[in-house]
């Protein structure tokens, strides 16, 4: 009886989150050119827009999460609307089509880190990770400024394009001026996006590392990093002080740039006199 009961649920699943096919028209108006992912928050596809004769990108909720889906489709739409920055994707529309719910959203061209660092194998030294985290942080610090926190930094929602980097996926941010939480939660969620940095540092340091044993050891010893790169990264992982404004991490970053641009400058100049 248990398997009868779990087959119709599953069917019913199936049915609520119809993952619809290429050349198929959403909301008579945004034909599907490419499935992009059918993950467990949602399916988004690449799609061409009839209306304004542009690619875009359409983002389908699960109507089996039903209750956290709701909560997150209302979130993320409101959020990304009431932002306005060059490397974040514009809200389109909203819209409910066969009674489920949509939005649509500025299509952004580039890779997604993750699949950058393990598809193509792309490798970044210490000095192009630190420029492409201070991209990152000030897009960080221009939602922090408006009250707003990301929650989910993570190399696969940064796409890169031609070294431009852009944020997506505000599934789980949140605005924390319309959000009634204490001071101190507001205080963790912001450093949560803080460490998130730290980790996304370390994943594109990594991109360089050539393992020498098959030791596991902490990337302290693993990488061997500028003094400088090392401290905001322990400032970052709360390993010491944790930052508190997203402007001290950006400082910090600016800092190790400039004082690592200067000792490969140096380095050089000592190479030519040789
Ligand atoms: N606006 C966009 N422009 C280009 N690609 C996008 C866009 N939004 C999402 N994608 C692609 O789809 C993938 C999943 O999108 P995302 O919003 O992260 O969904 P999920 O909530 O399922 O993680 C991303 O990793 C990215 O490759
Ligand atoms: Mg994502």
């Amino acid at each position: 009886m248990e398997a009868i009961h779990w087959i119709i649920k599953k069917a019913r699943q199936a049915m609520m989150d119809h993952q619809y096919a290429i050349d198929q028209t959403l909301g008579q108006r945004y034909k599907i050119e490419k499935v992009l992912q059918n993950g467990s928050y949602g399916i988004i596809y690449l799609c061409w827009d009839l209306d304004s004769q542009q690619r875009c990108v359409v983002k389908q909720m699960r109507k089996s999460k039903k209750k956290e889906n709701v909560e997150n489709y209302k979130q993320e739409t409101a959020i990304l609307q009431m932002l306005d920055h060059l490397a974040i994707p514009k809200l389109i529309d909203t819209f409910v089509y066969q009674d489920k719910q949509f939005f649509s959203m500025e299509f952004i061209e580039g890779k997604n880190i993750e699949d950058a660092l393990f598809d193509s194998e792309q490798k970044y030294n210490e000095i192009e990770c630190l420029k492409m985290l201070k991209q990152l942080t000030s897009i960080i610090c221009y939602l922090h400024e408006k009250g707003v926190v990301h929650g989910d930094i993570r190399i696969p929602n940064v796409l890169v394009h031609h070294g431009k980097l852009c944020l997506i996926d505000f599934g789980l941010a949140l605005n924390l001026h319309t959000d009634n939480k204490a001071r101190e939660q507001q205080e963790h969620l912001v450093q949560e996006d803080f460490f998130d940095l730290g980790d996304f540092l370390l994943f594109l340091l990594y991109s360089s590392y050539d393992e020498e044993t098959k030791k596991d050891r902490p990337w302290t010893e693993e990488l061997s990093l500028d003094p400088k790169t090392t401290h905001l990264l322990k400032r970052l992982l709360q390993i010491d002080e944790p930052y508190r404004r997203c402007e001290d991490v950006l400082t910090d970053i600016v800092e190790a740039i400039t004082l690592l641009s200067e000792s490969e400058t140096h380095a050089s100049s000592v190479r030519v006199e040789s």
